[in-house]
């Protein structure tokens, strides 16, 4: 899926246009679930295919262009920074200062617009096109230049190795395939590079899954799979249920601190920082040795 040339130019018009911004509001807030009253702009949403005639009902297409607007939505908000500074002392601005940095799962790419004016240059690898396209619409919406913000996946980069001096990874380990994708990290790493990793784990989500449970109990079978499948994931090495085709975002799982630190350190990476408390999310630091 994704826009063929003629629906991206009217995308680009929507979204840099007179509207755009209650277009976004209102794309955000259905992706969101919120009640949204603005129905020009939900005329132009459907009119664009991105919700079922005389619905509320995001297409899956539409759910992904809402998914960017979200995310653009809440970048804005907190001031165009990256989400996870200014919890620890353990990650500050400066980690990223003259860095090549690659973003693996860049999504639509905020955080690569927050780090565009730190570091020495920076790349994003995201497997949806859809979420590439918006991320080159919104930047144009913050007068940036265009990133590299390219296809793949985490476990076979399509990198040379010792590319980078920094690799990141926000929200997003909890869909790979970690061994593989830790590996495939250290090898595009040069030697004395890092790895910076923000993310959850098994403990915050299933705090998580009990909070929603009184009012969501839709949420226990979903809840199931991910304990079972991240239960598996540190016994076994895999997922006991696989992940859903044609989704980058289904069966998430969230290893234990210590697992992922288990695997940093079988791909020869030496972890600094093994999981410091940040607002919901955990971090983590390795280095690639130099020798
Ligand atoms: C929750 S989003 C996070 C986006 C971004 N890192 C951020 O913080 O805004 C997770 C992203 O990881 C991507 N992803 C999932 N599996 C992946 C894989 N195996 N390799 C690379 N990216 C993947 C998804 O497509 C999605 O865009």
């Amino acid at each position: 899926m994704e826009f063929d040339d003629v629906s991206f130019d009217k995308a680009q018009a929507l979204f840099l246009g007179q509207d755009s911004e209650r277009l976004i509001a209102c794309l955000a807030g259905l992706n969101l679930g919120a009640p949204v009253e603005d129905d020009q702009a939900l005329s132009i949403v459907e009119a664009m295919g991105w919700i079922l005639p005389g619905t509320r009902t995001l297409t899956g297409f539409g759910w992904l262009v809402s998914d960017s607007c979200r995310e653009y939505k809440f970048w804005v908000e907190r001031q165009r920074r990256l989400p996870f500074l200014g919890f620890t002392e353990a990650l500050t601005e400066t980690a990223f200062h003259g860095k090549a940095v690659l973003e693996i799962g860049a999504g639509m790419g905020a955080n690569l617009m927050s780090l565009s004016p730190l570091v020495k240059s920076v790349e994003g690898l995201e497997p949806v096109a859809i979420y590439r396209q918006m991320g080159a619409i919104l930047r144009q919406r913050e007068g940036l230049p265009a990133a590299r913000h390219g296809p793949g996946r985490a476990e076979a980069l399509p990198h040379a190795d010792g590319s980078f001096d920094t690799v990141l990874l926000v929200s997003a380990h909890q869909y790979m395939e970690l061994a593989p994708a830790f590996a495939e990290a250290a090898r595009v790493l040069r030697p004395g590079g890092e790895l910076i990793l923000v993310g959850g784990v098994l403990g915050k989500f299933m705090r998580k899954v009990m909070s929603d449970l009184p009012r969501k109990p839709s949420v226990i079978r979903p809840g199931l799979v991910t304990l079972v499948n991240t239960l598996g994931y540190m016994a076994l090495g895999h997922r006991v249920v696989a992940a859903r085709s044609g989704t980058t975002t289904s069966r998430p799982i969230y290893p234990l601190a210590s697992s992922i630190c288990r695997l940093l350190r079988d791909v020869g990476l030496t972890v600094t920082v093994p999981g410091a408390v940040l607002s919901d999310e955990r971090l983590f630091r390795a280095t690639k040795p130099l020798n």
